[in-house]
């Protein structure tokens, strides 16, 4: 997790430009909204609590980086985010409440985050535990030597060290030579017997899209659970998969579970971001009635009170809302934000507009970014022994070509590249590995060779390209 301190708002579109070009406004209030949370928390308590997020309303086309923003904003805050479709709840089968899912699933996306934190900082006493649980496994009968060099572990209740009343030297060393072994890992192949625990708290990895249907599988899955006792199973597997398993079963112990929920709350309810995307289409037109509208207006009024702060019941106890970061975004090329229930427009008082992307915005989207797709492709192919370069002169053709697609019919944004340079490399892509240990440099001719005539039939771009 980055240091929240160090991210000023001019660090965080720093970091931003290395994914997304241009969107300056965009990227400045998000920016700006970050900050403010973390500014929020230095107040005194009872100033603190007056402070409410700016939510954020981004409004611009498709496929020109909304959510390439929010993406990675929040993983460049290292704050739980949570990004969901508006429409998601219009659809057949959800009913109000099922709005409150985004903040159970944004609770559980902080759960497993500082999980995860909790067990990498555990790691190694869970794999020395591991350690001596294996060689229990592999020399069976054979008791448990306490170690001078043993780590002092206050182990669990019903795990106590089984306390040898002298296991011989000769045991002793037995041990150690299997542990050096072990170590060495010339025993990974070996097949032991381990109880694989099926317990409830594996309900707990139930993330983003839990819908009402699923937390109910969940519940019946916890009582099963339940009438069988959490049993577990007996598997065989070699000493590889069985360190794993084990690792796994430890850290599990060694977590604290109250520690986690308390603090993935606190990161939630403090720092947490929800991304709303295609906000547009839950707004209709006064002018326009029927079962759908009534629908996505009553989607509206349920995410009303979760914008402005409520509680919602999760399983990892009750959140309050009232900080949560909201994002939310749509190219309302049909619908307008003023089409959104009034109450709801209010709780998104900041407005940005992304611009639509040009050909030189292209030009860059193919080279500069961290994960630019002529990037992408080139370490695709590199794994085949292909060495894949671009000329200038084809990375010109291919950004004229996308803005003249774009233009000609929908403009569907930087995603036109991906179609365009999928088209482009296919061939290659294809034959790849009859060409390893070769370079192949795409060229202004090769670009115009696959490209040019699909381009300018309409019929053919509009189903390829
Ligand atoms: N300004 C940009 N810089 C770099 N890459 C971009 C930019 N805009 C879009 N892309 C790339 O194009 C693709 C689509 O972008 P994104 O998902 O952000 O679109 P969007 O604005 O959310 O569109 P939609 O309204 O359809 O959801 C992504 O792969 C993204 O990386
Ligand atoms: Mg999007």
């Amino acid at each position: 997790m980055v240091e929240l301190d160090s991210l000023t708002p001019k660090a965080i579109v720093a970091e931003l430009d290395k994914y997304v070009i241009g969107q300056n406004k965009a990227k400045r209030a998000v920016a700006i909204a970050l900050r403010n949370r973390t500014r929020r928390l230095k107040l005194p308590e009872e100033s603190r609590d007056e402070v409410a997020p700016k939510n954020i309303l981004m409004i611009g086309p498709t496929g020109v980086g909304k959510t390439e923003i929010a993406r990675r904003l929040a993983r460049l805050s290292g704050a739980p985010f949570l990004k969901v479709e508006a429409t998601k709840y219009t659809e057949v089968g959800y009913v109000g409440r099922d709005v409150e899912s985004m903040i159970r699933d944004l609770m559980a996306v902080g759960y497993s985050m500082v999980k995860a934190e909790m067990q990498a900082t555990l790691r190694g006493e869970a794999e020395k535990r591991a350690e001596e649980i294996l060689l229990d496994l592999l020399l069976p009968g054979m008791k448990k030597k306490d170690t001078p060099s043993a780590p002092l572990v206050a182990l669990p209740a019903g795990e106590t060290a089984k306390e040898t009343d002298g296991g011989s030297a000769d045991q002793g060393s037995t041990r150690e030579k299997f542990r050096a072994m072990l170590r060495a890992g010339t025993l990974d192949d070996r097949v032991v017997e381990v109880s694989v625990q099926r317990s409830g708290n594996a309900g707990f990895e139930v993330f983003a899209g839990s819908s009402n249907i699923e937390d109910l599988e969940m519940s019946v899955a916890n009582i099963t659970n339940l009438i069988t006792g959490g049993k577990s199973k007996k598997k065989s597997v070699s000493v590889r998969e069985a360190r794993e398993i084990i690792i796994a079963e430890q850290l599990d112990k060694l977590v604290d579970q109250d520690k986690i929920t308390e603090e993935a709350k606190y990161r939630v309810e403090e720092t947490g971001i929800v991304f709303i995307d295609e906000i547009d289409k839950i707004a209709n037109r006064s002018d326009r009635s029927g079962g759908q509208d009534v629908s996505r207006e009553g989607v509206q009024r349920d995410i009303l009170p979760i914008v402005e702060g409520s509680n919602v019941t999760t399983k990892f106890g009750v959140i309050d809302t009232t900080h949560i970061l909201f994002i939310a975004a749509g190219a309302f090329n049909v619908s307008k934000p003023s089409d959104l229930i009034p109450e709801l427009q209010g709780r998104f008082p900041l407005r940005v507009e992304l611009e639509s992307l040009v050909e030189a915005d292209f030009r860059r989207i193919l080279l500069e970014p961290k994960n630019a797709l002529t990037k992408q492709y080139r370490d695709l192919l590199a794994t085949e022994g292909v060495t894949l370069s671009f000329a200038d002169e084809a990375i010109d053709r291919m950004s004229a070509l996308a803005a003249e697609v774009n233009a000609r019919m929908e403009n569907i944004g930087a995603r036109r590249l991906h179609t365009i340079l999928e088209t482009l490399l296919e061939d290659l892509s294809f034959n790849a590995n009859d060409l390893a240990g070769q370079s192949v440099e795409i060229t202004r001719e090769y670009v115009d060779e696959r490209l040019k005539d699909i381009s300018q039939d309409q019929d053919l771009s509009r189903y390829i390209l």
